[in-house]
């Protein structure tokens, strides 16, 4: 059986080249994180529907899933860098488009971890209580790529699709963040 597509690794790397930012744009300095606003569209959060909290309860609620579910996506780049990183060596003597597309793709998920360590950095500062997430991130990562790479792939384009999903799904406005930062923070965030 074979799967009929159109991509081409040149146009995949063109593509991306066309897009370029930086942690500090977006987190860090004079951009903070602003605890009076949510963290998260309700179409994710889903909290203002539960009536048995106050509005500052669901605020607050608001908060704890977007910072679970920026966990979550520096979860899955703990097995989604490596992985890329090692398709990228396999093809490395024979296509050079192919490992420049797959290296870019590494660079902007390490990328993503950065960011995603900086927004949790500057979460765990202001938020006041100690959250904890399921991990270690280490250890899930090791059993997902103990996995036969195919299926890696098809979870980690599952991934993929489903932050496009919720970007489709949401309008993303940086509630969290201050006027300095631009809508895009919490498209990056999403991985
Ligand atoms: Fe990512």
């Amino acid at each position: 059986m074979s799967i009929q597509h159109n991509y081409t690794y040149e146009k995949t790397l063109t593509d991306s080249l066309k897009i370029n930012w930086n942690v500090d744009d977006l987190i860090g300095g004079t951009k903070l994180l602003d605890f009076s606003r949510p963290f998260l569209p309700d179409s994710l959060a889903r909290t203002n529907g539960i009536e048995s909290l106050s509005g500052k309860e669901r605020l607050v609620l608001n908060h704890i899933r977007g910072a679970t579910y920026l966990h979550l996506f520096g979860l899955v780049e703990e097995f989604i860098l490596p992985f890329t990183v090692d398709r990228a060596k396999d093809g490395l003597a024979t296509d050079k488009l192919r490992t420049r597309a797959l290296l870019g793709f590494a660079e902007e998920e390490a990328k993503h971890q950065q960011l995603f360590q900086r927004f949790a950095a500057e979460f765990a500062k202001d938020f006041g209580t100690p959250i904890e997430f399921i991990g270690p991130a280490s250890a899930i990562a090791k059993a997902v790529l103990s996995h036969s790479p195919l299926s890696v792939a098809i979870l980690i384009l599952h991934l993929e699709w489903a932050s496009r999903r919720h970007e489709y799904l949401t309008t993303w406005t940086a509630p969290a963040l201050g006027s300095a930062a631009s809508s895009t923070s919490f498209e990056y965030a999403r991985g």
